[in-house]
């Protein structure tokens, strides 16, 4: 298989960057990570932020598991002051998968021990909890909810992807939308959600809308009729009326967003179309066959999907920054069917396919579609992703980006697993600790996607170096492979 991180250096990836066609800045002074920022009301110590990380790893019923509350004791302890925790269904129908978290009266407060638990860890190593916020990303999973898709629109290319769970049959232009009135009911289970986290706690809410799960998906909806879809006004009614309602009823919450600015299309496995192949190239993904101009694709342009078109993201930003959002961390792609471009990887996840192009490129179109955020919104909190490929230069290309205004704070995703005190180590040694930097060889998307669990779903962590844990649940699962 192709290995392409071989940077010895900074130096070395700047080099690599620019010979792949773009600059990717880096700095070896940390210094503009570790200054406070404000978001909202909110004073935030530093400048890094664990990324949303599903364990899937909750009760049936939607609680924190044990597994749970030890991510949040270790994100605590860690250092990092802004704690996006993960996605938590708005309702039992809404969840990805039968072990994500969900808030409703019976779990909430074991979200707020949740919440505890890593309030408690962080005073224990920073003395206080000073600086620190921690969160929920309220989510309704839409086409991807576990029980069956629930569909904002049909996407002629996302459909015959999209298995129907409870058929067995994948989606085709028969299979019903939901309709307005199904989404006014939503936008009333967000308000009911987000009225729970503000009572046990939370010190924001986002209202999730990337990786075309339900209100990713509507800001794409442009074929769909009536009073959510076609023009973007339509498209945002229902993040919108969700964000209006939750300010009036619960003034004191904090509400953020993380969006998509890019979705991409889907992309299979070159064998999958059944395309002439030699054996090199069976496994790289290659983009589905589509159309021009393309119709359902937020932030795309419509004559060539590789190329990001932010007008109407750029727009929707200047409207969440009116309607009151205090931060948007912005992400891209859709983890089924263009895992590449959510998260640049050294090797593919099971489900996915071989990397149709240099994950450098993948990094650099997250820090380039955030800078362009950023710059359209100076001072306000932009949060960057992507940054888990870069490995051990991580925190160099995040100084830069920092210092030099790309982006306000810096979301680390897959590498908080593998190394949830990064920002401690940082801090302490100028370093992350190189045993634990994330190689992004996939183990945590492969344990996401394993099957037959008797709960219906495998939890998910860093095998490699979270190995007390996650390795015996990695060889139980290569053992049934072998089987
Ligand atoms: C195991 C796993 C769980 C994730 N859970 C969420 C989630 O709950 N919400 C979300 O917005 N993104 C989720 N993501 C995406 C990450 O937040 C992040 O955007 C992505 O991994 C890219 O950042 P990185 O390069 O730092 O890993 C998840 C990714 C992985 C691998």
């Amino acid at each position: 298989m192709a290995r392409f991180f071989k940077y010895k250096s900074a130096d070395d990836l700047r080099a690599g960057a620019e010979k792949l066609g773009s600059p990717l800045p880096t700095s070896s002074d940390p210094s503009a990570l570790f200054q406070p920022i404000s978001i909202g009301r909110l004073a935030i110590g530093n400048r890094f932020c664990i990324q949303p990380m599903e364990g899937c790893d909750g009760t049936t019923d939607g609680a924190p598991d044990e597994l749970t509350y030890r991510r949040y004791q270790r994100f605590g302890a860690g250092g990092a002051k802004l704690i996006w925790g993960e996605a938590t269904a708005i309702d039992e129908a809404a969840r990805m998968n039968p072990r994500q978290l969900w808030i409703h009266d019976g779990t909430a407060s074991a979200l707020e021990d949740m919440l505890s638990v890593c309030r408690k860890a962080h005073t224990e190593s920073f003395g206080s909890v000073a600086g620190l916020a921690v969160g929920l990303q309220l989510t309704h999973s839409g086409r991807f909810s576990f029980r069956r898709p629930q569909l904002a629109m049909h996407d002629p290319l996302l459909d015959p992807l999209t298995l129907d769970k409870s058929t067995g049959k994948f989606v085709d232009a028969s299979y019903p939308l939901l309709s307005d009135d199904a989404l006014k009911r939503i936008e009333d289970q967000y308000v009911v959600a987000a009225g729970l986290a503000a009572r046990i706690g939370c010190d924001f809410v986002d209202i999730k809308q990337c990786h075309r799960y339900l209100l990713s998906e509507l800001l794409a909806a442009r074929n769909r009729p009536g009073e959510y879809g076609g023009s973007l006004e339509n498209r945002t009614r229902l993040v919108r009326n969700v964000i209006g309602r939750i300010r009036a009823e619960f003034p004191e919450l904090t509400i953020v967003t993380r969006m998509n600015v890019y979705d991409g299309i889907p992309y299979v496995r070159r064998d999958r179309l059944a395309l002439p192949t030699d054996s090199d190239d069976s496994g790289t993904g290659i983009p589905v066959p589509h159309l021009h101009p393309l119709q359902v694709a937020f932030g795309v342009d419509p004559n060539n999907h590789l190329k990001c078109d932010l007008t109407e993201p750029l727009q929707l930003a200047a409207w969440l920054r009116e309607w009151g959002v205090a931060a948007i961390n912005v992400s891209m792609g859709n983890p089924y069917a263009n895992p590449h471009v959510v998260r640049p990887a050294e090797f593919a996840p099971v489900d996915g396919y071989d990397a149709p192009e240099h994950p450098l490129i993948g990094v650099m179109r997250h820090f380039s579609a955030t800078a362009s955020l950023q710059k359209a919104n100076p001072g306000f909190p932009i949060i960057g992703s992507g940054y888990s490929w870069l490995q051990d230069f991580a925190m160099e290309a995040a100084a830069s980006n920092v210092r030099d205004g790309r982006c306000s704070l810096v979301g680390v995703g897959r590498a908080s697993l593998s190394h949830p005190d990064f920002v401690r180590h940082l801090q302490e040694h100028g370093t992350m600790n190189r045993k634990l930097i994330c190689r992004t060889f996939s183990y945590c998307t492969n344990l996401m996607r394993s099957k037959d669990h008797p709960l219906g779903q495998y939890p998910t962590g860093c095998p490699p170096f979270d190995k007390e844990i996650y390795g015996p649940i990695w060889k139980e699962i290569e053992g049934k492979r072998n089987l």
